[in-house]
C-alpha cells in the first residue's frame, strides 16, 4: 500500500468539568486526508482547503506530528499529504488535532502499524504542541481512540477509554476565531478549594453517570465554576444559547474546548434536532455568522476512508 485517505473527526475537549482530561469524538465534521509515501525522505503538504494554514511542514500541525511520526518509526522514505480540512481552525472542536491524529494514523497504516493507539497519540502531540503552545491530549485521545476517553496524566501519557451509553452532541460554532494559546492565558492560575471539590465532584460522578448509562446524572454533572466563567465571554450570546438549549431538552453543555463553539449533549436524535434549532435560533436574531452540527458521539476515532 502506497497511499491511504482517512477521516479524521471533530472532538470536543473538558466536556464542562474535565478542564484538560476529558474529551469526546463527533462523527462529523471529520478532516480528509490523503497519505502518499514518496521517494524523497521529506515532507510534502498540499492543502485543498482556504483556511490558509502553513505548508511548511516545521509550522504545519500534520507535519510536525508526521515528522515525529518518521524520526519515531525510521523511515526510508518520504510523504505527501493532501489536506483537505472541514474543521475550521480555532473553532473549538479539536481542528490542530485532527490534523496531527489523521497524519499519524494514515503513516502508520502505510508502515505495517508499528506504534499501538496510545503511541500514536504521544506521537500527535508533537504536533498540537505547536497550535496551543502547551502538550495536553484532551482532543487527541478521543480523535484517535473514539468516544469518551480520559487523559490522566499527560506526561508520562496515561490516557483511559471511557464506556458511554448512545448519546448526540449539538455544536453550535460562531464564525469566529478564539486561539487555544489566546484563551488560556486568561485562566486563573489559582482555584479556591471549594471550587476545586466541586469539579472533582462533578468529574468523578460524570464518569459513574457515563458507564451506568444514567442520563439524569450525566445532566447533573455539566457544572464547571473554574474554566467556564473565566472564558464565557469569548463566546457572543453564551448564556441565552445554553439556556434556550435547556429549554429544549438538552442534558447539558458548555464551551467546547477552548470556544468558540459550544456543545450541548442530549439522549436521542430528536432531542438533539430540537435543541439545535433553539440554539439557531438565538443567533438567526442577530448578524452572528454561525455553523451547527449535530452528530452521535463517535464509537471510533480516525478511521480509513475510501
Ligand atoms: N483543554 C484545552 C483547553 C482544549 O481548554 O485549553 C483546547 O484545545
Amino acid at each position: 500500500m502506497d497511499q491511504v485517505r482517512v477521516l479524521s473527526p471533530a472532538t470536543v475537549a473538558n466536556v464542562v468539568c474535565g478542564f484538560d482530561c476529558l474529551g469526546f469524538a463527533l462523527e462529523g465534521p471529520a478532516d480528509n486526508m490523503l497519505l502518499s509515501k514518496t521517494s524523497a525522505q521529506d515532507i510534502t503538504i498540499i492543502h485543498r482547503d482556504n483556511f490558509g494554514l502553513s505548508t511548511d511542514p516545521t509550522r504545519n500541525v500534520a507535519g510536525v506530528a508526521l515528522q515525529a511520526f518518521m524520526d519515531a518509526a525510521g523511515v526510508d522514505h518520504g510523504f505527501e499529504l493532501e489536506i483537505t480540512k472541514q474543521i475550521m481552525p480555532g473553532s473549538g472542536i479539536g481542528s490542530s488535532s485532527a490534523s496531527a491524529c489523521g497524519a499519524v494514523v494514515a503513516a502508520n497504516l502505510l508502515t505495517g502499524e508499528p506504534f499501538s493507539a496510545h503511541e500514536l497519540i504521544e506521537l500527535a502531540m508533537a504536533g498540537e504542541a505547536v497550535a496551543s503552545g502547551a502538550r495536553h491530549a484532551d482532543n487527541l485521545a478521543p480523535c484517535i481512540l473514539g468516544g469518551f476517553t480520559v487523559v490522566r496524566s499527560a506526561e508520562p501519557l496515561d490516557v483511559i477509554r471511557i464506556e458511554s451509553p448512545e448519546l448526540y452532541a449539538i455544536v453550535v460554532h460562531p464564525q469566529i476565531e478564539v486561539r487555544t494559546a489566546d484563551a488560556r492565558t486568561i485562566l486563573p492560575q489559582e482555584v479556591p478549594l471549594r471550587s476545586a471539590i466541586k469539579n472533582w465532584s462533578n468529574l468523578a460522578a460524570l464518569i459513574a453517570g457515563l458507564y451506568r448509562g444514567d442520563m439524569d446524572l450525566i445532566s447533573r454533572c455539566l457544572v464547571d465554576e473554574i474554566v467556564e466563567p473565566a472564558r464565557q465571554h469569548l463566546i457572543p450570546l453564551f448564556r441565552e444559547v445554553r439556556s434556550a438549549a435547556m429549554s429544549a431538552g438538552s442534558l447539558g453543555g458548555g464551551i467546547s474546548g477552548s470556544g468558540p463553539s459550544i456543545f450541548m449533549l442530549a439522549n436521542s436524535r430528536e432531542a438533539a434536532e430540537r435543541v439545535e434549532q433553539a440554539m439557531r435560533d438565538i443567533y438567526s436574531g442577530t448578524d452572528i455568522i454561525f455553523k451547527s452540527y449535530v452528530s452521535r458521539i463517535a464509537r471510533d476515532g480516525v478511521r480509513q476512508a475510501e
